[in-house]
């Protein structure tokens, strides 16, 4: 039963003695049904910390409200609680729709020719951000430990700290962060910047994203940056850091539900003895899928025996579908599946199997398991948790290859993948080509050596690790 606000507006505030929660803030929360969390990746290791410290778990509600929303809904699940809230018509489309994922996706993955900028797109983000501020403030406990998650979020803390929140905050960006020449060309790159000043500690993916941010404060904003990593900018002091985000490899490697088996068994026979190389990716331009696909006809070009012998998989769950360039992409994506098909395709033989859905991580599990190749090759990605899943999927004695893009966050940790850029589409063929006939040996060295760093650097390593700097930023070390 949801709280009434004026019960819960008092006595929230929480004294040294009141045990320290985990406030968890993200633009999307997982769903909650039948007082169960229905959760997958990122939020079974947030849940965690949250279930064993109790905590808080705040954002939009994914629905749009009919005139003015509401009060936030607030559902207790053990010593969670979650609270979502929905949007306006317009915050949807000038907050999400527009500076989130017209503004800040297209710049932060390097895509100025899709990057738009209208005041009235920032006017709203600064807004909803103020708006959740409010929302959260009064829900706060002196000594609780918040964690932003995300570009959606950015203002968030600055908005917390003018209404007097103190308590230790810290964001992590899941995206990739810009060089300063690419930030610099969004008129609201300052602002941006002095919003992120007001957190404790900024997570990044990779070094060259804390790089990026750094050379930033050096050289555009006149602050200081240590070798250890305190910063000193905007008036403001705190901690940047490099934490890559992995994922939970048992889960892939693990037992399945006897009936995912036997779909992925009769999906196999269906295809008789074909190879298969996959991609999974949300419909996304940063994703390189039309690179993908013009790298798969080359190398049935140049690689003739490979016709009517290898099929690809590319499962793309549409997202984002109001935003024009998301229309564009999922039109020249169709286009481009069509024309490969109908140029190789046979009466037993289709390409490309080109899916607008999602599947559950059992099903991918086995999708990936059963492929000879996984295709990761985003033009930019922030860490891209498929190429992990992918290797940890494979069967150890007989694994299949990752090609994967040197333009993911994953290329840093995963050395042993075929590492190619996605822009070269002879290069990626060649690598396809490659993986489809790499010796046995080869292919289990290289898994193996992935696999020992996604074991060490797993989801709770992340999270562990993130809140332990948190913490340490808090106290000035
Ligand atoms: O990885 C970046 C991200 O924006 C996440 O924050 C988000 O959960 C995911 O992509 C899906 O995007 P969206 O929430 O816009 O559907």
């Amino acid at each position: 039963m949801p709280k009434s606000k004026s019960a819960t507006k008092k006595g929230k505030r929480g004294t040294s003695k009141t045990p320290s929660r985990l406030v968890v803030v993200s633009n999307r929360v997982p769903d909650v049904k039948d007082g169960r969390v229905q959760a997958g990746g990122l939020a079974v290791a947030l849940e965690e910390a949250l279930q064993n410290e109790g905590g808080l778990w705040f954002g939009w509600s994914g629905k749009t409200a009919t005139g003015t929303p509401g009060e936030p809904k607030e559902t207790e699940v053990g010593p969670v609680t979650y609270v979502i809230m929905d949007l306006s018509r317009k915050d949807y489309n000038e907050y999400y729709n527009g500076f989130a994922n017209r503004t800040l996706w297209p710049l932060f993955h390097y895509r100025l020719d899709l990057t738009s900028f209208k005041r009235t797109f920032f006017s709203r983000y600064q807004a909803v951000n103020e708006l959740f501020a409010e929302k959260l403030a009064w829900r706060l406990r002196d000594n609780d430990r918040i964690w932003v998650h995300d570009y959606h979020l950015i203002p968030l803390g600055e908005c917390l700290r003018r209404r007097g929140s103190k308590q230790t905050m810290g964001i992590f960006l899941h995206t990739p962060f810009p060089a300063m020449e690419v930030l610099t060309y969004m008129p609201a790159h300052r602002a941006l910047m002095t919003a992120l000043s007001a957190y404790d500690l900024i997570g990044f993916q990779t070094e060259n994203d804390m790089r990026a941010f750094t050379d930033y404060i050096e050289h555009e904003a006149g602050g200081k940056v240590t070798k250890s990593g305190k910063v000193e900018v905007f008036g403001r002091k705190f901690r940047v850091g490099v934490f890559p985000i992995g994922i939970n490899p048992s889960v892939f490697e693990g037992p399945m539900d006897p009936k995912d088996l036997a779909w992925g068994r009769k999906l196999r026979e269906q295809h008789g003895e074909k190879a298969w190389m996959i991609g999974v990716d949300r419909l996304d331009y940063s994703k390189g899928i039309p690179e993908r696909f013009q790298a798969f006809e080359r190398m049935l070009e140049r690689y003739p025996g490979f016709r009517n012998q290898v099929s690809m998989f590319q499962i793309t769950p549409p997202s984002r579908g109001e935003v024009a360039e998301y229309k564009e992409i999922r039109h020249e994506l169709e286009t481009s599946a069509g024309h490969i098909n109908g140029r190789f395709a046979d009466i037993d033989w289709v390409p490309i199997n080109y899916i607008n859905k999602s599947y559950g991580r059992d099903k991918l599990t086995l999708f990936f398991r059963a492929s000879r190749v996984g295709l990761v090759t985003p033009l930019r990605d922030g860490m891209n948790l498929v190429a992990k899943e992918f290797v940890a999927a494979q069967n150890p004695s007989d694994p299949g290859v990752l090609v994967l893009s040197r333009f993911a966050g994953a290329a840093r940790e995963l050395k042993s993948a075929l590492i190619v850029n996605p822009y070269d589409i002879d290069e990626v063929a060649e690598a396809m080509a490659r993986g489809l006939e790499m010796p046995l040996d080869e292919r289990r060295n290289r898994r193996e050596e992935m696999m020992k760093v996604i074991r060490s650097n797993d989801l709770d390593n992340w999270r562990d690790t993130y809140l332990t700097a948190l913490a340490a930023a808090h106290q000035g070390d």
